[in-house]
Parts: C-alpha cells; structure tokens; sequence
C-alpha cells in the first residue's frame, strides 16, 4: 500500500465507507487493497485466477479470505454482494466478446453478482483510444474514460463519479464509480 497514490486510498476509502455486506475485491493481485477494505470493517473477500497471487496474499493476509475465481464467474448468488472492486483488473478483459471473458461479459456478471445500490469501483489504464499494450500480467487495454462509463452503464450500474491522473513516468490513470441500478442492463 506504501506505493499507492494518496487519491486512491481517499477514493476506495470514500467507496467502501458507503457500501453494506459482501464486498468481492476482484482480481485482487496480492491481496492488498482486500485487506485495505476488511480493516475497514467490510466483509471483504479476493479472488483471482492467478494461484501465485492468491497464496502470497493468503500468507501475507492470513486474516482475509481469498479465493481462486474469475471475473466472469465469480461464484456468489445473484444479487449478493455489497460491492465489487475491480483495481486494475479489468484492463486485462478484451474490449470485444472472447469465448465469455470479455469487457461485456466481465461487467455482465459483475451486475448479476452485486444487489441493486451495490457499489463497483473500477481503475483501469486510461488512453486516448481502446488499445491493447503490453503489461508486466499479460496483455492489458487502455480505456477511455468515457467509453468504458459507457459499458459500465450498459451493464446495468450507474456511473456516480469518474478520476483521471497523469503522474510521470506511469501510465495515464482512470477510475469510475457506479451504482448498480435496480431495474437491470439499459
Ligand atoms: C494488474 S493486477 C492488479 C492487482 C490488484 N487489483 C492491484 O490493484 O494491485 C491484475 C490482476 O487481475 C487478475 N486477473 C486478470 N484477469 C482476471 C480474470 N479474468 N479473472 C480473475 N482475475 C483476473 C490478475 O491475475 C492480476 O492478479
């Protein structure tokens, strides 16, 4: 957490504190912002598919439940979760439909799992166009910020606010928080 940018933390800190219940920290690398949210006092679980990230934040979080699952299935009923935070993660889901594990199908389920007034909390690499770069995980895609709002939207949640960072030497940075909406996908 020493290396996060202070905006961030106030911006999940300011997220989390207006969220109930289950909160799923979704491709949650290793485990850090889910322990950010569980010593915030929320029922807070990760998932990731990658098993080296989950068990060096089963060591180093021993307190925090993690669990090997997708983005596109995360494994909760309908409807169960407080919210989803999804830092950095997304950017790896392709911007068209790949056998399920797109951007689409990604938000799809994210807006099946979380109660209507549920929170979702996105960062993401941000870029003038949707295109794919290369990244330390595997290939990753920069967003617009308005054009992954427009998804967010079209999955089902409304978008409450929106950052953009330009920090040297890092890639431009974006994040969009959304309400999920209780009548479904627009
Ligand atoms: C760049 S890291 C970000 C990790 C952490 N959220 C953070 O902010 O430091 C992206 C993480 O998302 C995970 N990930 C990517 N696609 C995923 C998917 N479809 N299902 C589950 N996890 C995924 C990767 O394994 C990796 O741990």
């Amino acid at each position: 957490m020493d290396a996060v940018h202070d905006d961030d933390r106030a911006l999940v800190e300011r997220w989390a504190a207006g969220l109930t219940g289950r909160v799923v920290d979704a491709g949650c690398g290793p485990g850090h912002w889910t322990d950010f949210l569980a010593r915030r006092g929320l029922d807070a679980e990760g998932v990731d598919l990658a098993e080296p990230f989950l068990e060096r934040a089963r060591a180093e979080y021993p307190a925090v439940p993690f669990r090997r699952a997708s983005l596109a299935d995360l494994g909760v009923p309908d409807g169960s979760l407080g919210g989803v935070l999804a830092w950095y993660s997304l950017i790896h889901s392709p911007p068209e439909a790949v056998d399920g594990t797109g951007v689409d199908a990604v938000l799809a389920e994210l807006a099946r799992a979380v109660a209507p007034g549920g929170g979702l909390l996105l960062g993401f690499c941000r870029g003038p166009r949707v295109e794919p770069f290369d990244h330390a995980v595997t290939t990753a895609w920069f967003w617009p910020v308005d054009e992954l709002a427009a998804r967010v939207e079209r999955a089902g949640f409304d978008v409450v606010e929106t950052a953009e960072r330009t920090d040297p030497g890092v890639r431009p940075h974006g994040a969009i928080s959304a309400r999920r909406r209780a009548a479904g996908p627009a």
